[in-house]
């Protein structure tokens, strides 16, 4: 089976990727639906939603802030740096992900499209102002990823879990609110020009990959399938069965982090 899809790679002219945070557990950072999947823990109602952050801005920003610390420590695993590598090798190379932790970004993709935003930019709900990383961590420098990860857990308790106050908050310098994090949460919309490049591309892939996802949340589930009606071959890459794998043409029941690699050596030997 390895074979016939290295050949099938060695003669395509565009390749899609489709993430999801099963590619990024390998570097610590939970899954959401997984057996140590996030929302277990949390009530996504009470943190990620806009009516949690009207209500009490300080606990949603907290919460994030959490989430922002334990993923400034992780680093980008054989999986993200393979797919930053696989951008080369083809005319044409879209990566998508519904992940917001940046690891792509740090693995050196260029081409990427990060449909669910990123943890480390902020986002003003009522102007829509969206402030990338850099911008951001001067508006906010608790929210810069390098300062987050050198903080030990005890710094981090005492300056952000028992030290931060909501007059501390991010201020939208156009329109004077809080500004919240630059993540997509439950019922919002996803960024259109975002949600536009990934079905335009996915429509013209002569291959496509969905890796780490459980294909359950529309729309980025809808993508692989988008692909796979305009032809392109279907590859997932997950250890666990998804509702796609039924229209897989090729599945690898393995982790990203040995499936990706593997796929790049025999590309490239
Ligand atoms: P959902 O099923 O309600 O739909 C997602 C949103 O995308 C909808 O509100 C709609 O505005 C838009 N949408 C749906 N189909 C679309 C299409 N075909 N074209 C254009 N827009 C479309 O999703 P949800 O469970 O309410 O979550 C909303 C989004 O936020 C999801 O994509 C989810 O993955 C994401 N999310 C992100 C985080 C995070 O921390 N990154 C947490 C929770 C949810
Ligand atoms: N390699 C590949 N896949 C893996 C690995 C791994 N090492 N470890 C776990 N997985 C798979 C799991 O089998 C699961 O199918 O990754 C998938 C993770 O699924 P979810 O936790 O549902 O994450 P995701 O599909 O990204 O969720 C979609 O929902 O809540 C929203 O915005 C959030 O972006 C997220 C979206
Ligand atoms: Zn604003």
């Amino acid at each position: 089976m390895a074979d016939e899809i290295l050949e099938i790679l060695k003669n395509a002219r565009s390749v899609g990727v489709l993430t999801g945070a099963g590619i990024s557990a390998e570097s610590g950072i939970p899954t959401f639906r997984g057996k140590d999947g996030l929302w277990n823990k949390y009530d996504p109602v009470d943190l990620a939603t806009l009516d949690a952050f009207r209500g009490n801005p300080l606990k949603v920003w907290q919460w994030y802030l959490w989430r922002m610390w334990l993923i400034s420590k992780a680093k980008p695993n054989a999986g993200h740096l393979s797919l930053a590598e696989m951008e080369n090798l083809f005319p044409a190379f879209l990566l998508i992900t519904q992940n917001v932790d940046g690891l792509h970004r740090l693995a050196g993709s260029k081409n990427l499209v990060e449909l669910h935003g990123n943890i480390f930019e902020g986002k003003c709900r009522d102007c829509g102002k969206v402030f990338e990383e850099e911008e951001f961590s001067e508006l906010f420098a608790l929210a810069d990823r390098k300062r987050l990860e050198k903080m030990s857990e005890e710094e981090f308790k005492k300056v952000v879990l028992n030290g931060l106050k909501e007059e501390e908050l991010p201020v939208c310098p156009i329109c004077g609110s809080i500004v919240g994090p630059g993540v997509v949460w439950f019922g919002e919309s996803l960024p259109e020009d975002a949600l536009e490049r990934a079905f335009a591309f996915a429509e013209k892939s002569d291959v496509f990959f969905s890796v780490g996802t459980s294909a359950v949340v529309q729309p980025a589930a809808s993508i692989p399938l988008i692909a796979k009606r305009h032809g392109a071959v279907l590859v997932e890459v997950n250890p666990e069965e998804t509702p796609l794998s039924p229209y897989c043409d090729f599945v690898f029941r393995a982790s990203a982090s040995e499936v990706l690699p593997g796929i790049l050596s025999s590309l490239t030997e």
